[in-house]
């Protein structure tokens, strides 16, 4: 390890988060009663403008009424570009309570943009004496975001976590798509011709380097890496292969924009009771080669070493954690 020691933000479950638009906070209870990690309520772009303070109102009310039981709870606000975030902040967490666990940023540029929210909260939270502090989760969708991804994990305590928003970050960087998040057939290369004289097209992820980006900037810094959301709510099986490809880039959950997406989280982001026994086997390899005086052995003719001790603990201690959860 290096002689630089990385506190790991506060533990929480994150395979799923449940996105609520704040106009309709009929949904929050059928929300709170699912199986969703965690809740979102939606304050930003789910919200057209002249409902905003509407909305506002229905979430600090929802907050104090709605029995959300162990989920953990956050809200996104507007942006830092617009007039509606400081007011965000100022009633939901004077009007709110202590149910609040999470604040989410959208449309993060720079480490700044989180230096001046965090101030805001901070005096809030003195003026009104809340208990508990907030942690902050943060979308990066924008190329400033992008660009700067690296400082942005590092500015707050606060930090718990960094999400990818496909759908605005490819309108940043002027891509050329309207999906949210999902495959993109022009992102391929036209192989050289094969003997047979075929030339297959090979097709490519157009978010990975984004994916890749955020994830080894959040884990710096000891932040969990969340990707966004998977727009078609009715394609379950592409929603599957998006977050089975996170998950290899080391991210610890998924957006669900439909009730139907957040099993589909849930099931993705929980390793399978294999890959939990196969864990539990290389431990126990791993501590008799410690009996044995060796570092390196073999498991199955693959070889096994100290890293994969700490891989094989991640996979034990999450799943612990989600059987602990019951679901
Ligand atoms: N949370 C909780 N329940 C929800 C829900 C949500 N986000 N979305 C839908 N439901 C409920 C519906 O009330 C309905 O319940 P019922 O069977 O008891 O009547 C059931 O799930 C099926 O809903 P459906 O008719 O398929 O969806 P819809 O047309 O009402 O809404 C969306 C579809 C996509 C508009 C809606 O799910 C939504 O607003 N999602 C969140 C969008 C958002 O916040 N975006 C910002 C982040 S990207
Ligand atoms: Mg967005």
């Amino acid at each position: 390890m290096s002689f630089t020691i990385v506190e790991p933000a506060r533990f929480r479950l994150n395979r799923s988060q449940l996105f609520v638009p704040g106009i309709r906070p009929e949904l929050l209870p059928k929300a709170a009663k699912g199986a969703a990690d965690i809740i979102n309520i939606d304050l930003e772009d789910s919200v057209p403008v002249a409902e905003k303070p509407k909305a506002r109102a229905n979430v600090v009310k929802a907050l104090s009424e709605v029995d959300f039981g162990d989920k953990t709870v956050s809200v996104r606000i507007n942006a830092c570009d617009t007039h509606f975030m400081y007011r965000d902040l100022v009633d939901l967490i004077e009007g709110g309570g202590e149910r609040l666990d999470l604040v989410m940023l959208p449309k993060i540029g720079t480490p700044a943009d989180i230096y001046a929210v965090d101030m805001l909260v901070t005096q809030i939270e003195a003026a009104v004496g809340r208990k508990k502090k907030l942690g902050f989760e943060i979308i990066i969708e924008s190329a400033l975001g992008m660009a700067n991804v690296e400082a942005i994990a590092a500015a707050s305590p606060r930090n718990e976590s960094l999400h990818f928003g496909p759908a605005d970050y490819a309108a940043s960087i002027k891509a050329r798509t309207v999906g949210i998040g999902g495959f993109n057939a022009d992102y391929a290369m036209l192989a050289d011709a094969q003997p047979d004289g075929s030339r297959p097209l090979h097709f490519g992820d157009p978010w990975h380097f984004a994916l890749s980006k955020i994830a080894v900037a959040a884990r710096a810094r000891g932040l969990r890496a969340v990707d966004g959301p998977y727009g078609n709510f009715s394609d379950p099986e592409g929603f599957k292969a998006q977050a089975r490809r996170s998950v290899s880039l080391g991210y610890e959950g998924k957006w669900a924009i439909h009730p139907s997406q957040v099993a589909l989280a849930n099931e993705m982001f929980s390793p399978t009771e294999a890959e939990v026994g196969q864990a539990k086997r290389i431990l126990d390899a791993m501590e008799q080669a410690r009996k044995d005086g060796l570092g390196a052995v073999t498991l199955d003719g693959k070889l096994i070493d100290l890293a994969s001790i700490r891989q094989a603990q991640v996979m034990v201690q999450a799943s612990a954690i989600i059987a602990g959860r019951g679901a």
